[in-house]
């Protein structure tokens, strides 16, 4: 069975991506075993998929045969494509009558540059779909037994980007600490100094548990759990390197109750 009769057995319809139009896409965390039956319905038909770094090479290589591939993203030592140039070649590409997919990792809508991307399309007068993924944020701290909120522990999320942290562009993080609840940090290793001293100054606890997941759902993941006050310095004594996701707040020691009966290795059935 081919990608597209497996999809019509799972989903009944396919959405059909037709030429000239994009779908913006995202391809979750990293593993396959988490990009949406839509965004593989995309890679099934796009003549060119164009992507960010942090899109997985198994998940690339669930594109149709004989599509292109075109590299977007702003990492791998590869010069860095500005998002006018990426929002631009997208229109020329739908103009040209081909099937584009827009594929980002996690979810295009959450600190993907997708909204800009979308904003782009609409002023060009190009057709597109938004095909939702699942943000590493969120799966992130799942995949590490970290619920994203406990009743009685939190009544709120705060997604936040670290990214501006080290300059005045950054956050009210003293307002964000008095919030009480958890801020999960996507883009905040750089600026994990600033981030965590700004809070603790800002009036939260110095004890707050926090936690560090690199690359969540890869092989290569690691997870550092210490506090506030000293996951910048325990993160950097062990080398801990982006993408990664930083979690702050009470929800972290769920995790150590949690990992007792979680098996640590999944078995996977053959
Ligand atoms: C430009 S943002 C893109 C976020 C993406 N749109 C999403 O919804 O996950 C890149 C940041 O996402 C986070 N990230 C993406 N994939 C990750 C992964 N597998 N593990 C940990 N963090 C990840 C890191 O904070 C990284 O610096």
């Amino acid at each position: 069975m081919n990608t597209l009769d497996t999809l019509r057995t799972l989903m009944g319809r396919i959405p059909v991506l037709e030429p000239g139009h994009v779908w913006l896409a995202g391809a979750g965390p990293g593993d396959p075993a988490h990009v949406t039956l839509d965004a593989v319905a995309g890679l099934a038909q796009a003549d060119v998929v164009v992507h960010d770094a942090l899109v997985d090479p198994r998940v690339l290589a669930m594109a149709r045969e004989g599509a292109a591939l075109e590299f977007a993203g702003k990492r791998g030592g590869r010069p860095s494509a500005t998002q006018a140039d990426i929002s631009e070649r997208l229109i020329v590409l739908a103009r040209q009558g081909k099937r584009v997919l827009r594929l980002k990792g996690g979810d295009p809508f959450v600190f993907g540059r997708g909204g800009e991307e979308a904003l782009s399309l609409t002023e060009a007068g190009i057709p597109f779909r938004v095909i939702p993924g699942i943000t590493s944020g969120l799966s992130g701290l799942a995949l590490a037994s970290i619920p994203a909120t406990v009743r009685g522990i939190n009544q709120a999320v705060i997604l936040a980007t670290g990214h501006g942290a080290d300059t005045n562009d950054g956050l009210d993080w003293a307002a964000l600490a008095a919030t009480g609840q958890p801020i999960i940090l996507y883009m905040a290793m750089k600026t994990l100094p600033q981030i965590t001293h700004a809070l603790v100054a800002g009036g939260m606890r110095p004890d707050m548990p926090a936690a560090i997941i690199v690359s969540a759902s890869l092989a290569e993941e690691r997870i550092l759990i210490a506090t506030v006050s000293d996951i910048a310095d325990r993160a950097a004594a062990a080398g801990l390197e982006p993408p990664a996701i930083v979690a702050i707040g009470e929800i972290v020691t769920v995790r150590e109750q949690l990992m007792r009966l979680i098996p640590q290795v999944l078995e996977h059935v053959s």
